[in-house]
């Protein structure tokens, strides 16, 4: 094949008159990995890069995806890279983690431990590469994180979200739809607050295609949930998980690639996320899982859904929990 000239070259991230959509992924654990197999299977981007405090990690990872790529339903440019390719993504995530430090007591809070010295050393790299789009935060306590990567990258407001409550929602969603034989994309649901041990189910807002749990627990006693229980199963199935195989990958991976293809096909879907409260449910200033408008703009807008006078307490409940541990990650 002949070599192209240069004058013919496209501007990186352009085919013709296409815009490519290019991912980074910054940290290549099991929750990175996944979201990068999540991606390449559905066909969510054009090119990914992989960023990892080791490197050969990120090179194995690029090579072993590489290897899949034949039998996928689109060719994606995958490669190990360095902080210097992903000033031109259009989303950016934030994998870095250790779920053993969370694991020891089932606390997310504990993670803190590795995650702020992460994120402490990603922002600035981050930063300095121009990088302008959105930025996706996984990194637990995911509400920490995400409030700190938001303050220190100064992107423009709902450029940077985290998957939050989003994969606690669809643990909820699951066993709904378990008790009551409706598929998941049937129902409307959602766990609200702290992607922690302080989150809950609101179940005043659940429905199914607009018709109340209440009703439905009518003639199916299986849906009698108290809201204290279901919000326990529910924070404990992710616990479960840990305690057998160490980690969590499937469900944390399906939620960020859910929300990375909501962002690049700007679907403006609803679904939660951990947004940035500006007086949203009577709170200011804080990370909180919370429905929200998604699109290329990230957080589009915060919907505000009824919640009751009990739901309403415990969500700001939830959001002081936040707030101390951001006091915490201060101070460490
Ligand atoms: C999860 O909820 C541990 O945050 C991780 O799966």
């Amino acid at each position: 094949m002949k070599e192209e000239s240069n004058a013919n070259r496209l501007e990186p991230g352009h085919c013709g008159i296409v815009k490519l959509r290019k991912v980074g992924i910054i940290g290549l654990g099991h929750v990175g990995a996944h979201v990068l197999c999540d991606l390449v299977n559905q066909g969510i981007a054009d090119e990914i890069v992989l960023i990892d405090i080791d490197r050969e990690k990120a090179e194995c990872e690029a090579m072993d995806i590489n290897a899949s790529m034949a039998y996928m339903p689109s060719r994606i440019k995958v490669y190990a890279g360095t902080y210097g390719d992903i000033g031109d993504a259009d989303v950016l995530v934030n994998a870095s983690g250790k779920i053993s430090l969370s694991a020891a007591s089932n606390d997310r809070t504990n993670e803190m431990r590795y995650t702020v010295a992460a994120a402490r050393e990603i922002a600035p790299q981050v930063k300095a590469s121009g990088f302008n789009g959105i930025f996706l935060n996984i990194s637990n306590p995911c509400d920490v994180i995400t409030s700190y990567m938001a303050r220190e990258l100064g992107l423009p407001k709902g450029h940077v979200f985290g998957t939050g409550t989003g994969l606690d929602t669809a643990r909820l969603l699951f066993r709904l739809s378990h008790d009551s034989g409706v598929d998941a994309r049937s129902i409307t649901a959602y766990m609200f607050g702290e992607h922690g041990n302080a989150q809950f189910a609101p179940l005043s807002l659940v429905s199914f295609r607009g018709k109340p749990l209440a009703e439905m627990a009518k003639t199916n006693s299986k849906l009698n949930y108290s809201q204290d229980d279901i919000s326990k199963a529910v924070i404990q199935d992710a616990w479960t998980v840990v305690s057998a195989k160490h980690c969590t990958e499937y469900g944390i991976a399906a939620t960020a690639a859910r929300m990375i293809k909501i962002v690049l096909g700007d679907e403006r879907s609803i679904m939660p996320a951990s947004a940035m409260l500006e007086g949203e449910y009577g709170e200011s200033g804080v990370f909180a899982g919370v429905p929200c408008l998604l699109g290329a703009g990230g957080v589009e807008e915060v919907c505000e859904l009824p919640l009751t006078k009990a739901e309403w307490e415990m969500f700001h409940q939830c959001c002081e929990s936040i707030r101390n541990n951001i006091a915490l990650a201060e101070e460490m």
